[in-house]
Parts: structure tokens; C-alpha cells; sequence
């Protein structure tokens, strides 16, 4: 008999009909079930934040979530972002602002930075460093990711400022 239980997990807008154990968490279903690759694991322990994703609009640690607690509700991740070969603004200012070296961390990053920035778009500077600081990076020194970021908020409040 199989330990595995049939959940329907709804990704950028598309239905993933899989079969999780329940002690599954929601990153590797999403990289091992759904084939969604993009999300990243670290630390599997709800340290990095690399498997940062957005659960209805929030960000959310995926190895810190069990799949099945997911059901119901949308899910968003890195390559629900760009629409078609248009990347989204994140995206375009972590590319002009060399806010990436390896790649390891920036999925993560990404998601976290819009899930904040679409609650909260005119959050002050302080609060948006407070809340990148909860992810880490090995590689940029994060100066470029926090340039990057504010440039991605300006753009998304639609002002060049
Ligand atoms: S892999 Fe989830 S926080 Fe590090
Ligand atoms: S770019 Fe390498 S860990 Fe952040």
C-alpha cells in the first residue's frame, strides 16, 4: 500500500496533480514532483531562505512547509516571473545592477523582494534592508542585491526617483 497521499498543488496558475508522503516539504515537491527547478535548496532548515516562494502573495520558506499544508492555496514561484521573454522588473534590476554572482541565492531573493515590495511598495529603507537581511548570500556582498532591489521598487511604484 502506498504512503503516499494524491494533493493538487496550484503553481503560477497551473494545476499540479502529485502524490506526496506527508512528511514531504513543499520545495522538494516542487522540484521533485512539479519538475519546478528554479526554487533553490540550502540549508534545508529555514536558515538561507534560498527556497524563498510565495504562498498566497507571502513569502514563505518551502523546506520549512510541508506540501500537502499547501493545497488550496497559489503558489508562486521564480519561473512564474517573467511573462514570456519579458523578465520581470526584479528580475531586469537584479541584471543591470550585477546583483548576482553564482545564482544560488537570487531565486530566493527574488521572490522575497516582490512578495515584500507588492505588500508593502512603499517601504522605507530601513525596513527593506531588514527584510533582505533574512536571506543569506555567498557570493555579492549584497551591496548589488539591495542596489538592485531599490531600483525594482522604484520601478514597480512606477517612478524613476
Ligand atoms: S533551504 Fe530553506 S531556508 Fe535554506
Ligand atoms: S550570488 Fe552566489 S550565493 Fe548569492
Amino acid at each position: 500500500m502506498s504512503d503516499k497521499t494524491p494533493i493538487r498543488l496550484n503553481v503560477n496558475g497551473k494545476d499540479y496533480d502529485i502524490a506526496v508522503e506527508p512528511r514531504r516539504n513543499l520545495a522538494d515537491a516542487l522540484r521533485e514532483d512539479c519538475g519546478l527547478t528554479g526554487t533553490h535548496l540550502g540549508c534545508e532548515h529555514g536558515v538561507c531562505g534560498a527556497c524563498t516562494i510565495l504562498v498566497e502573495d507571502r513569502p514563505v520558506r518551502a523546506c520549512l512547509m510541508f506540501a500537502v499544508q499547501a493545497q488550496g492555496k497559489p503558489i508562486r514561484t521564480i519561473e512564474g516571473l517573467a511573462q514570456g521573454e519579458e523578465l520581470h522588473p526584479m528580475q531586469q534590476a537584479f541584471c543591470d545592477n550585477h546583483g548576482l554572482q553564482c545564482g544560488f541565492c537570487t531565486p530566493g531573493f527574488l521572490m522575497l523582494a516582490v512578495g515584500a515590495l507588492e505588500a508593502e511598495p512603499d517601504m522605507s529603507d530601513e525596513d527593506l534592508r531588514g527584510v533582505l537581511s533574512s536571506n543569506l548570500c555567498r557570493c555579492t556582498g549584497y551591496q548589488n542585491i539591495l542596489k538592485a532591489v531599490r531600483a525594482a521598487a522604484r520601478q514597480m511604484r512606477g517612478t524613476q526617483a
